[in-house]
């Protein structure tokens, strides 16, 4: 797949995750398989640019391209602004989020909310490609809610507007994370525009990435939640779309490998305390399904310092080898 000029090793990407998928987390994916790796959402406010938050997560230093980042907001000049700064910050491709149902995103109509109004949506994409110099890229649900799909035409307004591709997530604002993700419309959407379309929405195994693909047509796939804590499912998945090869799961000592490095990532990225916070539900994810995994979480939770934190992760892994 193709990104504007940007080749992509292959059709598999890290979907944007506020919380989660920040600099530590995008760099183990990537080397994990996935061939691009959207930043999490950036508001677009530029009073916001200053702060720490923003700061952070527009830090890509020593990441390897192309860099995705992701803007946020509802106000057309604002994104076209943010679409600039940010790639004159290093970012190779601009994604628009479109596919976010939280209320509060920037605490403006933004995210999801977006596709009730057509005639916004395609001012914001026209203004945000003639800004950013860069390609822009669209993250979109099915429409605003399951009676009111409107992703077909949302999707021609961004090809006719120069957006290079578009993911798609096969649910409506209105369902949130209910139910199931429908593939169906992402179906019709790739029938309908010429350019790349990125399907995603609960797809969590190798076999599930070919029936989704199979189904769809799509040119790649995006993967949120599935990864949380199990990284080498991309792996796994490029693998069994290169090649059909199912490979087997990690052993305990690259799990432990992996998770350490996740979290010297962590509190490199927000320093000790912060990190060390933020380190606890990737831990979580990563153990629940090991021996012992629950009452470790428990464990781990109490700990304050990353120093602790972190023998704590060694020890439990060393119990684990012997
Ligand atoms: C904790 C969390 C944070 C998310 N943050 C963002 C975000 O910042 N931008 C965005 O476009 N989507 C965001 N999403 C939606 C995901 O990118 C994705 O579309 C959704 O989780 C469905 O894919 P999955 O079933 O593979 O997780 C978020 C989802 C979760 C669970």
């Amino acid at each position: 797949m193709k990104i504007g000029a940007h080749q992509l090793r292959n059709g598999l990407l890290v979907a944007p995750m506020a919380g989660i998928t920040d600099r530590p987390y995008r760099r183990i994916a990537r080397r994990m398989g996935a061939a691009l790796a959207v930043s999490e959402m950036i508001s677009s406010r530029p009073e916001l640019r200053e702060s720490r938050k923003t700061r952070l997560r527009q830090d890509h230093a020593g990441e390897a391209g192309p860099i995705s980042v992701q803007i946020a907001g509802g106000e057309p000049q604002m994104l076209a602004e943010a679409a600039r700064y940010n790639a004159a910050l290093g970012a190779d491709i601009i994604d628009i989020n479109m596919g976010c149902p939280a209320k509060k995103v920037c605490n403006a109509q933004a995210g999801s909310a977006l596709l009730a109004d057509e005639a916004l949506v395609a001012r914001i994409l026209e203004a945000v490609v003639a800004a950013a110099g860069v390609p822009v890229t669209l993250k979109i649900r099915t429409g605003p809610a399951p009676e009111r799909k409107n992703a077909v035409r949302v999707a021609r307004i961004a090809e006719a507007a120069g957006v290079q591709a578009l993911a798609i997530h096969g649910r409506t604002r209105a369902c949130m994370f209910a139910g199931r993700a429908e593939y169906d419309t992402i179906a019709e959407v790739k029938s309908q525009v010429r350019i790349p379309v990125i399907a995603n929405g609960d797809v969590s195994t190798p076999e599930e990435a070919r029936r989704v693909l199979d189904a769809t047509g799509a040119d790649g796939i995006m993967i949120g939640r599935a990864a949380q804590g199990r990284p080498w499912l991309f792996r796994a998945i490029a693998r069994y779309l290169e090649s059909g090869e199912r490979l087997p799961a990690p052993e305990l000592p690259e799990i432990g490998a992996l998770l350490v490095e996740h979290l010297e990532g962590l509190y490199d990225l927000y320093g000790e305390e912060q990190g060390a916070r933020i380190a606890r539900k990737h831990i979580g994810w990563t153990v629940r399904d090991l021996p012992g995994g629950e009452a470790f979480r428990g464990e781990v939770v109490k700990l304050a310092g990353a120093r602790e934190q972190h023998s704590a992760v060694n020890d439990y892994f060393a119990k684990l080898a012997a």
